[in-house]
């Protein structure tokens, strides 16, 4: 593989950590690598593949010579560095919602839509629980065409980066909490701000992002976003309607045969997917796959997957994978 110079702007958080396990894990042949992070982590020491290096603050020419910068940051400072980092040369690919809904930026989970990358600096890595739904529903739209789904999320706190997690582990305190319940004792039905329509951004997101990816704008979808106190994974219970219909025994082998997909689905033997079976690796599990009892066109599956490697660094590094292996980047 060719040898390419990477950025991670963000490298102290949840995700940019998870970004150097990946790429080590990847094999991804990595040339000269720079860590950014706030004033605050400025020359704190992070050790990759043996090596030091050591934490700097984001300026001008700082991605100068570097081939792809992955930003795992805020929307705002990717809004302010982005432009910054592909005048100077770079590819990059944004884990902050600031670009998604962008029409000149591909929105992209590589088993679905990979080819969109084409010609592209600027890609957008989705949100979290959106990625672990559309990479079985691109294939289950393509061969029964969907008319509708309905989400409901189970979303861990390690959704809400490392202050979500602290959250977990320490007292509460309305004044210092991130959550504004006690995330160890209560589920929480919102997250991310709420809008006019009474529907969170959360939810918003995983509406006209799943219409961006699948390329179908006409897909009715409706989500309802839950915060739970599981550390990490996020669950997703969807209700899809399809316009065909359906043998259920095959759309379980299709959903089997798929890459990334491993289906879970003995409950007489406690086989299904429950959060932790996803920490850890790439995978998205399916079980509880019935059909449903309103419309006999529709289905009903539940999902997890780990939000942090799938739902982020590890669909990015997948991104940046698949433009090495298949674009000219030189
Ligand atoms: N966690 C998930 O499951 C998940 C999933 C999908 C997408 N995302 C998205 O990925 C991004 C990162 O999330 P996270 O969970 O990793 O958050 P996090 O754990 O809170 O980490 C945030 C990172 O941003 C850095 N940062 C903050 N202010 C900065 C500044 N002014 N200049 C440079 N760096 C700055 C922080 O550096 P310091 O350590 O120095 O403060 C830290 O490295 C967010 O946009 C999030 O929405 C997260």
């Amino acid at each position: 593989m060719k040898k390419c110079n990477i950025a991670i702007v963000g490298a102290t958080g949840l995700v940019g950590r998870k970004f150097l396990e990946i790429i080590d894990e990847y094999q991804i042949n990595v040339g000269e690598l720079r860590l950014f992070a706030s004033k605050r982590s400025v020359g704190k020491e992070v050790v990759f593949q043996g090596n030091s290096y050591y934490i700097e603050e984001l300026k001008e020419d700082c991605f100068v010579g570097i081939d792809f910068a992955l930003f795992a940051a805020s929307g705002s400072l990717s809004l302010e560095y982005a432009k910054q980092a592909i005048n100077e040369g770079a590819i990059v690919i944004d884990n902050s919602s600031a670009w998604r809904m962008n029409d000149d930026v591909p929105l992209v989970v590589p088993e679905v839509n990979l080819n969109d990358v084409k010609g592209k600096k600027l890609i957008a890595n989705p949100n979290c629980t959106t990625i672990q739904c559309v990479v079985p529903l691109a294939i289950l739209d393509k061969k029964y065409q969907i008319e509708t789904i309905e989400y409901n999320t189970y979303q861990a706190v390690s959704g809400a980066g490392k202050k979500g997690l602290d959250d977990l582990e320490k007292e509460f305190s309305a004044s210092e909490s991130y959550f504004p319940y006690d995330i160890k004792a209560t589920c929480i039905p919102q997250i991310d701000a709420f809008l006019d329509d009474g529907y969170t951004k959360e939810e918003h997101k995983m509406i006209n992002e799943t219409r961006k990816i699948l390329h179908s704008k006409n897909i009715k979808i409706s989500a309802t976003c839950i915060r739970v106190p599981v550390k990490n994974s996020h669950g997703v219970s969807i209700r899809v309607v399809f316009k065909q219909d359906y043998d259920i025994n095959l759309l379980r082998e299709e959903l089997s045969a798929s890459k990334g997909i491993v289906v879970v689905d003995k409950p007489e033997k406690y086989l299904y997917p429950v959060s932790t079976i996803a920490n850890d690796n790439d995978n998205i599990y399916i079980g509880r796959i019935r059909r449903d009892k309103v419309n006999n066109k529709g289905l009903l599956l539940y999902l997890v997957s780990d939000n942090v490697r799938k739902g982020a660094a590890a669909n990015a590094v997948q991104i940046m994978k698949g433009i090495i292996e298949n674009y000219d980047i030189s």
